[in-house]
C-alpha cells in the first residue's frame, strides 16, 4: 500500500535520511523504531509533503506521490497523526474533530464520521464540549487519532504516540490502535519507545543516523534482544530496561 524506495532526505546540505526503502502491505501494522534524531519525523515528514529536499521515490497505492503535495497527499486516503499531537486546544474536542474533515463539504457525513470516532473513543464523545486543552495526553492522543480518523483514511501514520504517556495509558492507545486494525485501517507508526511498537505491530524496521539498519517481524525482534542493544546502543538499552 505505502512503500518507499531509496528514499533520501535533506536539510540544507545536512542528509537526514539515507536510502529509506520499506513498504507497508494493506491490513498490516508496521513500526519504525529508533532513537532520538534517527530521522523518524523527517520519514514520515518526506511522505507526508512537507519535505521537498529529497531523492528516491514514494508510492501509495501503486501510485507515485513522491512530490505531491500534502493536501493531494491526503486526499488519497493517507491520515497523518503528527508528533507532539499538535490539536487545536482552544477548540472544543468536537471543533477539532470538525477541523479535521476539512476536505469534506457534506455537513451529514462529517456528522456521522464523528459518532463513528465517539464509537471508537468514547472518552472523546464525553467530554466533546470540552477545550481539548483541558484533557489529558492520553486523550489529547485519542483526539488527534480521532482528528486524522475523520477522512477515513486507509492507513494511518503516527509520530511517536507514546510520548509522554504513563505505561497504562500506553497500553490502553495501543490496544485502541489493535481495534482500529481490525476495522481495515492499515498502521505505520514511528516510536521511541520500541517495546510497545514491537510488541503491538507486525513487522518493524529500525532505524539509525537516517539508514534502516534492521528489519523483520516485531516478535521475533522482541525476542532478539542482544541484536537490539547492539544496534540501539547505551541510551536505548538503559529505556528498555524500565
Ligand atoms: N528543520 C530542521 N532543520 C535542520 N535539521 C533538522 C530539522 N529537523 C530535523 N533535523 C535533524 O535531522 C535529524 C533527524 O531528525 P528527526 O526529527 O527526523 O528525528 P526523530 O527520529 O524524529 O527524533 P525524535 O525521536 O527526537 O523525535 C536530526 O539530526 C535533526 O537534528
Ligand atoms: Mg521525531
Amino acid at each position: 500500500m505505502l512503500k518507499t524506495v531509496s528514499l533520501s532526505a535533506y536539510y540544507g546540505k545536512i542528509r537526514a535520511l539515507t536510502n529509506v526503502s520499506l513498504h507497508v502491505k494493506k491490513g498490516e501494522f508496521v513500526s519504525l523504531i529508533g532513537s532520538n534524531g534517527a530521522g523518524k519525523t523527517t520519514l514520515l515528514n518526506s511522505i507526508m509533503g512537507h519535505i521537498s529536499n529529497k531523492t528516491g521515490k514514494i508510492y501509495f497505492d501503486e501510485k507515485e506521490i513522491t512530490n505531491f503535495n500534502t493536501e493531494k497527499i491526503v486526499s488519497l486516503g493517507i491520515g497523518y497523526v503528527p508528533e507532539g499531537r499538535r490539536i487545536f486546544t482552544d477548540m472544543t474536542v468536537e471543533e477539532n474533530l470538525e477541523m479535521g474533515a476539512f476536505l469534506i463539504k457534506n455537513k451529514s457525513k462529517i456528522k456521522e464520521n464523528i459518532k463513528q470516532i465517539y464509537e471508537i473513543f468514547p472518552v472523546l464523545k464525553e467530554r466533546k464540549k470540552q477545550i481539548a486543552g483541558m484533557l489529558s495526553g492520553g486523550e489529547q492522543q485519542m483526539l488527534a487519532i480521532g482528528r486524522a480518523l475523520m477522512l477515513s483514511p486507509n492507513i494511518l501514520l503516527m509520530d511517536e504516540p507514546s510520548m509522554g504517556l504513563a505505561p497504562k495509558i500506553i497500553t490502553d492507545l495501543y490496544n485502541k490502535l489493535k481495534v482500529l486494525k481490525k476495522s481495515g485501517i492499515t498502521i505505520f507508526l514511528v516510536e521511541q519507545n520500541a517495546k510497545i511498537a514491537l510488541k503491538y505491530s507486525d513487522r518493524s524496521y529500525v532505524l539509525e543516523n537516517g539508514s534502516i539498519i534492521l528489519q523483520g517481524k516485531s516478535s521475533e525482534l522482541l525476542n532478539d534482544n542482544e541484536l537490539l542493544r547492539a544496534y540501539l546502543g547505551k541510551e536505548y538499552k538503559d529505556k528498555w530496561e524500565r
